[in-house]
């Protein structure tokens, strides 16, 4: 939605202009915010080593780290809670839970775990061998670094459109089928146990992958008997893009096609802190019953008891209410126009952010908007640290930092994109903190030439490092 076109909304049965549609949802309970000065902003920053991610968030003023588990749940879902049958073994929570999984999104195995990386942790266990090779539209930090520990090599096999922050094309998450099967002949298939398949694609901006590409990918997986595994985290966002830009779909429902996505493939990984409104949970799903009987023994190692995995009973009931919630028309709606709104108000000011603007997230494209900071300084790392120090507002780097050391060779990753994600958190914030954050990023770019130095790593963390780095100021005439 560009911020001139009108929305006919049918009201009590009155239709109604409007530029915007309002939420739909009001608020029944409402948490403060406090805004910390300039002076304690820059302290904080200081003391967290110039990692937003080590910051306390009481000093965050309007905080877009993540969309993950950072969701406001529903009177519905709260109610939900208090009916969590906390049973150790066979807990009636865990049967709610499986039956929505099982309706909305297809599966008849489903193992609870506490979140998504733990049921990528044991899917990867399962599946993956060492000398495996696991191809992917683009990677995720926790996917990529469970298939790596368990001895695979990832593949990027996405379409070279998604490495263009510019490039507009409506499903830049595709995988390249072409790529695809020169990887498949060059490894062999028996050494790729599953294709991996994001949708939509987090470090690419959020962008989703069409059904045509997905049956493409699933037809030529099923023909070299390789496996598809979906990461399902925010698949009903990807279902709406494809209701709206996809031919064939427009009269289809969301839900319809969710489990139309989830068909064409043979089994999920789940965190349900995404589109499932929760604060915990996910789950693994999948069609094979060896496979499931395998998982679950893995996830009493792991996670818990098979029927509760990480969870506790009521969360599994938030969960189980959320999927419901997650496929509303109007909720998805709701969510994807709002990320929509803050992109469309970066765009009209000039910013260079990813585009199309994707389901869950606004990227900024840090490389475009500091061409003077060499790659080797982070320009995504300390654009998010000054855009803290400057307005409170908290994103996440999502560039070289993020991409971590190659295994073999131990350098440093650096991917095409160097953005800074600023992740719009389900049903939190209201329009007005949109503006902020827009009204704060147009300011910081403004004055991006001020932003003089760059960082480099005082600590270095082994494993997904950007979570605990921290870092040093450079001056860039030092470097
Ligand atoms: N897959 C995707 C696409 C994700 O975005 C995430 C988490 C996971 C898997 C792992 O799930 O956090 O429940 O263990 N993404 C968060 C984010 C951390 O901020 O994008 P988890």
């Amino acid at each position: 939605m560009n911020s001139v076109s009108f929305l006919i909304l049918s009201v009590q049965e009155r239709f109604v202009a409007v530029t915007y549609p309002a939420e739909p949802w009001r608020i029944k309970s409402v948490e403060t915010i406090r805004i910390a000065t300039f002076e304690e902003r820059e302290l904080a920053l200081r003391e967290a080593g110039y990692n937003p991610c080590l910051l306390r968030a009481s000093d965050v003023y309007i905080d877009l780290f993540s969309d993950s588990g950072t969701n406001a749940m529903s009177d519905r879902q709260w109610g939900a809670m208090m009916q969590g049958d906390e049973a150790y073994c066979g807990a009636s929570s865990f049967y709610r839970l499986e039956a929505a999984v099982r309706s909305y999104y297809g599966y008849p195995h489903i193992i609870p775990t506490h979140q998504g990386r733990a049921a990528e942790n044991i899917l990867s266990r399962c599946l993956i061998r060492p000398g495996h090779h696991i191809p992917g539209n683009m990677y995720f930090t926790t996917t990529r670094a469970h298939q790596e520990l368990n001895g695979a090599t990832f593949h990027d096999v996405i379409v070279d459109e998604a490495h263009d922050p510019a490039d507009e094309s409506p499903f830049k998450g595709n995988i390249d089928v072409g790529k695809l099967e020169r990887l498949i002949d060059e490894v062999g298939a028996e050494t790729i146990p599953y294709v991996c398949v994001g949708a939509p694609v987090n470090m690419a901006g959020g962008q989703p992958i069409s059904m045509a590409n997905l049956e493409d990918v699933s037809e030529l997986a099923r023909r070299h008997d390789i496996r598809v595994i979906l990461d399902a985290a925010r698949a009903v966002e990807n279902a709406w893009f494809v209701k709206q830009r996809e031919k064939g779909w427009e009269d289809h429902s969301v839900a319809e096609i969710l489990l139309a996505m989830c068909a064409l493939t043979d089994g999920a990984t789940m965190s349900a802190k995404k589109d499932s409104f929760a604060n915990m949970g996910g789950w693994l799903a999948v069609r094979d019953e060896e496979l499931a009987e395998e998982a679950r023994g893995l996830v009493v190692l792991y996670e818990g008891m098979h029927t509760y995995g990480g969870m506790s009973g009521r969360d599994m009931e938030a969960v189980a209410r959320g999927i419901e919630e997650s496929v509303q028309e109007d909720s998805i709606r709701a969510r994807v126009e709002q990320v929509a709104y803050l992109g469309q108000r970066l765009i009209d000011a000039g910013v260079p952010v990813v585009r199309p603007i994707g389901g869950h997230a606004v990227c900024l494209d840090a490389a475009a908007i500091l061409p003077h900071i060499p790659r080797e300084l982070f320009p995504a790392q300390t654009l998010t640290a000054a855009l803290y120090a400057a307005s409170g507002v908290r994103g996440v780097e999502r560039g070289a930092v993020s991409a971590g050391r190659d295994p073999v060779t131990s350098e440093n990753r650096y991917p095409s994109l160097e953005t800074i994600r600023l992740a719009i958190p389900r049903r939190v914030y209201t329009r007005s903190h949109m503006d902020v954050v827009a009204d704060s990023i147009v300011q910081l770019y403004e004055n991006r030439h001020e932003i003089t130095y760059g960082l480099r790593f005082s600590f270095e963390p082994r494993h997904l490092r950007f979570f605990q780095a921290r870092f040093d100021k450079v001056p860039l005439e030092a470097f």
